[in-house]
């Protein structure tokens, strides 16, 4: 039987209206655009208005991805979105997107895998497809992460923004996803965790304990150790050498480590996308609002090899090699 192959046919993206510079920022903590910029690479990022949701920006990417690539919502028969900042508890912010697009009756779920939600949620779709159970699939990346950052403190708060992307996938005898890879490591949970909850409880602090907290120097070196080993993996999984990559779209946490990878995949910083300096870190939006950026600017063409990776809280890693 001929290989089924994943393709994305087209590409959206959302962000909030309100645009925070560092300079903003300089005013409500004891920090400084060239401490942000220099450690970071970020210059601003997109802050949700009162009463925008996760859900609100999925919606908007969504739609925007439906309509580049001509699909109706009807016409979906699969809906996962990644995210760890979803609209309320229970049903999750896919069931209330795929309400909202009139896609209600195809499968429909969220996947918490904290910054690699799309990634996750990308590899997961593709089984779907390879699998034969599904031809047209809407993935997507959302978060409001700055509804969960402490606003005092300067280590975290500097580096987070809201945004969503989406991609529609569609069943196709030509490539396509070649591979993903995905893992995880909770031993290194109180790395980078929020550790509140439901189940274990919300405290009496402001907005009930929910913020995030960051180890970020050991973040950082076993981020670019484990993204190393990611872009090995990734590429002997499909046969391919550095050289067969057009583009590389990374998670967009901190300019040095996106660096580190285009070094490591001897990659000019010509040929990656760097998004970060405009949303920050917006964790599971952050891929699919690169490739939308990459996609809508004309950078990215057709036939074309990208690699995505992303890295984040669990810890989880995970990529995506495909011909665009
Ligand atoms: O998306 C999920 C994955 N997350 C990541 O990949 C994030 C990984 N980590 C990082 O990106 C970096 O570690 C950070 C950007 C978070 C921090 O950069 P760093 O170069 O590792 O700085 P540091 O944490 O070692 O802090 C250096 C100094 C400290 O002061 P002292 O101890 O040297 O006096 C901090 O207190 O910078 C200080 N500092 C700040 N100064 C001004 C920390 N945050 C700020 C700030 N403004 N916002």
């Amino acid at each position: 039987m001929a290989p089924i192959y994943s393709r994305i046919i087209a590409t959206g993206s959302a962000l909030p209206e309100r645009a925070v510079s560092n300079a903003d920022l300089e005013k409500i903590v004891d920090t400084s655009d060239e401490w942000i910029r220099t450690r970071t690479g970020i210059r601003q990022r997109h802050i949700a208005a009162d009463g925008e949701t996760t859900g609100d920006l999925a919606f908007l990417a969504a739609q925007r991805a439906l309509e580049a690539a001509g699909v109706k919502a009807s016409e979906l028969d699969l809906i996962v979105l990644g995210t760890t900042t979803p609209d309320i508890i229970f049903p999750s912010t896919a069931c209330l997107v795929q309400q909202r697009l009139g896609a209600n009756g195809c499968a429909a779920f969220d996947v918490n895998a904290a910054c690699s939600g799309f990634m996750y949620a990308l590899g997961i779709a593709d089984k779907f497809i390879k699998s034969g159970q599904s031809k047209k699939v809407l993935v997507i990346g959302a978060e409001t992460l700055t509804r969960m950052v402490d606003w005092n403190e300067r280590e975290t708060c500097v580096l987070f923004g809201d945004g969503a992307g989406a991609v529609v996938l569609e069943a196709s005898g030509e490539p396509g996803i070649y591979a993903t890879c995905m893992h995880a490591d909770g031993g290194y949970k109180e790395l980078l965790w929020n550790p509140v909850g439901v189940s274990v409880g919300f405290r009496d602090e402001p907005n009930h304990g929910v913020r995030i907290k960051m180890a970020g120097r050991e973040v950082f070196k076993v981020a670019v150790k484990t993204l190393d080993s990611l872009v090995d993996e990734t590429l002997e999984a499909v046969g391919m050498h550095e050289s067969d990559i057009d583009w590389l779209i990374p998670h967009q946490a901190n300019l040095r480590i996106i660096e580190a990878t285009a070094k490591r995949l001897q990659m000019p910083m010509d040929r990656v996308i760097v998004t970060v300096d405009q949303h920050a870190n917006t964790s599971s939006g952050s891929v699919p609002l690169a490739l939308d950026y990459a996609v809508r600017s004309g950078k990215v063409q057709r036939g074309q090899n990208l690699l995505l990776e992303a890295f984040g809280g669990g810890f989880t890693w995970a990529s995506a090699l495909l011909r665009y």
